[in-house]
């Protein structure tokens, strides 16, 4: 596998060095590429002592001119995945907005594969609107970001800006670069994903902040397994994960009527979705108007999907959620009792840029057994991995048992 690694200018650059070795010792080539002001922080023979490859510096920096002209178009074929750390503001917006003055951009637009991108900035510059703006478009085409950490940045302020952990960044290049094991081909998976949301009248709803983006990325995880796959989605901002069929709902009650409907033909059933625990069963299909007197809402509890699956599961597998603010693993204990789960999925949601609305997610996966396996910090596709790496041992057990 061939990585091309970009490298921008900025305090993180230094950090791209022990990011390059961190590939190098999970087997990849790394073609390094540095923007000119990245070369101002670290030298390129840095990388090329550490890669055993000249760093890129330039469009016209090699010795023949026009073997440098077409070069960006050699390492955009050969390359597998291109990762850029630390990426900068400037670097996110001249990709999201196709501008090509360089290596690194002109090879971005000839490139067709995996984009990782791991920011790095003031913590100002990440929450500008024109950079929020950015990473939405490139969060859209498809590429991966991860997440800068909090914490105290090189310009003193504090926030979200620090270039993520080298080990963390190759561990999310490697395990998604391994081709996915096809075990769970022939199984049928029902997976629920997102908020519901229960209308109040004709225009406002009750919900909640669950992005959906868990529920997708196992969607997206379990097909490539080779599963089929079908998605019962609450509404959400996400693109239709690849591979799986995808049922989109708005309330509990249409939620569970999808659910019920593909029951029978499915072997397994994940239920990632955040379904809204209470709703108006008399909302009026009409706007209420604001008066000044103090409103009180009449709230009926929604049905409760995951225990009515648990009742009637059979030989199917079935996995639940538990989204807690603390007591993580008794509360999930007690879920997979009393909703008969073989595996109940916990995440602490109080946590700070993990869980719900983030890209990344820590959980604790509780099983039967009694025990507790803890998945640490990682990009939703990368616990989707863990999650049905367990479910394909549940289900191989549940096989071979007599
Ligand atoms: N769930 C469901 N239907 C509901 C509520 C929850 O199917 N009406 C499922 C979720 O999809 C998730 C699991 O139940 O897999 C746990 O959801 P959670 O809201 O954490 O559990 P609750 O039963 O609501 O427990 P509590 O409010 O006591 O935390």
């Amino acid at each position: 596998m061939n990585v091309a690694l970009g490298v921008c200018g900025g305090i993180a650059a230094y950090k791209s060095a022990e990011l390059a070795r961190a590939l190098m010792e999970r087997g990849f080539s790394v073609q390094v590429i540095l923007t000119a002001p990245a070369a101002e922080f670290v030298r390129p023979l840095t990388f090329a002592a550490l890669t055993g490859r000249k760093a890129i510096t330039g469009l016209f920096a090699a010795e023949d001119n026009l073997a440098g002209a077409i070069e960006h178009i050699r390492v955009a074929r050969e390359s597998d995945v291109l990762v850029v750390a630390p990426a900068t503001a400037d670097i996110l917006a001249k990709f999201a907005h196709g501008l090509a003055d360089d290596f690194l951009t002109t090879m971005y637009l000839a490139f067709t594969g995996r984009v990782v991108l791991a920011p790095a900035m003031n913590a100002q510059m990440w929450n500008h609107p024109a950079t929020r703006e950015n990473v939405r478009l490139l969060r859209e085409r498809g590429h991966e970001l991860i997440e800068p950490e909090e914490g105290i940045l090189a310009c003193g302020e504090s926030g979200p800006g620090r270039l993520a952990d080298p080990a963390r960044i190759a561990e999310l290049v490697a395990s998604g670069a391994a081709p996915a094991p096809r075990d769970l081909e022939g199984e049928v998976v029902l997976i629920t994903a997102g908020p519901t949301q229960e209308p109040i009248d004709a225009v406002r709803y009750i919900s909640n902040r669950s992005s959906g983006k868990m529920g997708y990325a196992l969607a997206e995880e379990a097909a490539a397994r080779g599963a089929r796959v079908t998605l019962v989605s609450g509404p959400v901002h996400l693109a239709e994960p690849r591979g799986a069929r995808t049922i989109r709902v708005r309330t509990a009650g249409e939620m569970r009527a999808a659910v019920l409907e593909h029951l029978e033909e499915s072997t397994i059933i994940i239920k990632a979705a955040a379904v809204a625990d209470y709703h108006r069963a008399d909302a009026p299909r009409t706007k209420e108007k604001k008066t000044a007197a103090r409103l009180s809402l009449e709230l009926d509890p929604t049905p409760d999907i995951l225990a009515e699956v648990g009742n009637q599961k059979g030989g199917r597998l079935l996995v639940g959620f538990a989204a807690e603010t603390d007591r993580l693993v008794e509360e999930a204990r007690r879920k997979l009792e009393s909703k008969n789960c073989d595996m109940v999925v916990a995440n602490l949601v109080s946590m700070e840029g993990a869980g719900f609305e983030s890209d990344e997610n820590e959980v604790v996966l509780v099983l039967r057994t009694g025990e507790a396996i803890p998945v640490k910090r990682a990009a939703k596709r990368v616990i989707a991995r863990r999650i049905l790496d367990q479910v394909a041992k549940l289900r191989l057990a549940l096989h071979s048992s007599p």
